[in-house]
């Protein structure tokens, strides 16, 4: 493929666009990254399906004018010619991948396969709902969204092929089990992980823009548009949550708290496994998750009820014995046999009761803002 072409079909972004089809055609196969991607742990992006009978009935309605100024961003499409190769690209592929060391360049592949399939995953999700809705809000909103993931899934796959390590994403598509969650979870989980995502792109981008020297991969300057689609991902879920404000009273404040929780915690066991990766970019990981849970918890106000304090001391040692434990449940794996199992068992015990404690870290509560929508500033 020509390294300026767009792995992803100029998208139409009609309602009857499928745009998983369109990104598996363009794309071929490497049978270990698809593997890679294709393996279900607890920290691997996972897929999703969900009931889209209740997806169909949502009634944005009562956040209607602000669903309607929304919907006019994604259909002005601002990001519609970003995913394509600038001609520097290649240059700078070139110069800086014989600099990479073995081992950072292991960090950034696994870096890349976990984003690819979590941007696949999103992709894959909001495409099937918009196949199985014919609610007019929701379907067009979902194809928005599936378009946008469908091009950051195809542009970090065409850097995976640099590699040789293109993700066939047909297959993965067929292989990877899928993670049913009713709408209420999807909501929760997935608003947090777009604005996650928003959260980590742009901390790298401001860090990789201040020290341009520590730009490893050319990718990276593509980080601030990007992050802005998944800024207004986040947006759609923080309406469709706010159009139905049981979901965000009661106890449903403590699905909330824990889907926080999950996600942070998912995300720093994660990224301690990639140490040389943030060091590469002059970021500390532990630092980095921080900056990157901060960002996450002020947005979250926006919709959430709750926020969690991360600078609770019994939190920050929650999070570095979650890291422990599953450091000390690697190595059991690795050993194996009937003492291996009996470790396994035992570091589940000590993750089940450590989440248990964090749990229980007392959270800050707020109103929610009357005006619900947020500008990308960070
Ligand atoms: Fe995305
Ligand atoms: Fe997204």
């Amino acid at each position: 493929m020509n390294p300026t072409e767009s792995p992803v079909a100029e998208a139409r972004t009609d309602v009857d666009t499928d745009h998983v089809a369109l990104l598996m055609d363009g794309l071929k196969n490497t049978q270990t990254a698809t593997e890679r991607a294709a393996k279900s742990t607890m920290l691997t992006p996972r897929f999703y399906t969900t009931d889209f009978k209740a997806m169909d009935a949502l009634d944005v309605s009562p956040v209607r004018a602000e669903w309607d100024r929304m919907m006019a961003e994604y259909e002005g499409d601002n990001n519609q010619d970003h995913f394509k190769r600038d001609a520097a690209f290649g240059e700078e592929l070139k110069v800086l991948m014989p600099q990479l060391s073995p081992e950072l360049r292991q960090e950034f592949m696994d870096f890349l396969i976990s984003s690819c399939t979590s941007e696949f995953s999103g992709c894959i999700l909001y495409n099937e709902i918009r196949k199985n809705v014919s609610n007019p809000d929701i379907k067009q909103l979902m194809a928005y969204m599936a378009r946008d993931e469908s091009r950051h899934a195809g542009f970090i796959n065409q850097s995976l092929k640099d590699f040789n390590l293109g993700i066939d994403l047909g297959s993965l598509k067929r292989v990877k089990a899928y993670t049913y969650f009713k709408p209420k979870y999807i909501f929760y989980a997935t608003y947090l992980s777009e604005k996650i995502g928003y959260a980590r792109y742009i901390t790298i981008f401001r860090q990789l823009e201040r020290h341009p020297d520590k730009r490893f991969h050319p990718i990276f300057r593509w980080f601030e548009r990007w992050c802005n689609d998944e800024f207004r991902h986040g947006e759609s879920f923080a309406l469709m949550m706010r159009a139905q404000p049981h979901l965000l009273t009661g106890l449903n404040k403590l699905w909330i708290r824990f889907f926080i929780l999950a996600v942070y915690a998912t995300m720093y066991v994660r990224d301690h496994t990639r140490p040389m990766l943030h060091q590469a970019m002059g970021l500390e990981s532990t630092e980095y998750d921080y900056e990157v849970f901060r960002i996450t918890s002020q947005i979250a106000r926006q919709v959430f009820p709750v926020e969690v304090d991360i600078d609770h001391p019994t939190f920050r040692a929650c999070m570095a014995r979650l890291l422990a434990i599953s450091q000390a449940n690697d190595r059991a794996v690795a050993r194996g046999g009937l003492v291996g199992t009996l470790q396994r068992g035992w570091h589940a015990a000590r993750a089940f009761f450590t989440f248990g404690r964090l749990f229980l870290v007392p959270v800050k509560q707020h109103a929610l803002p009357k005006d619900i929508r947020l500008d990308p500033v960070w």
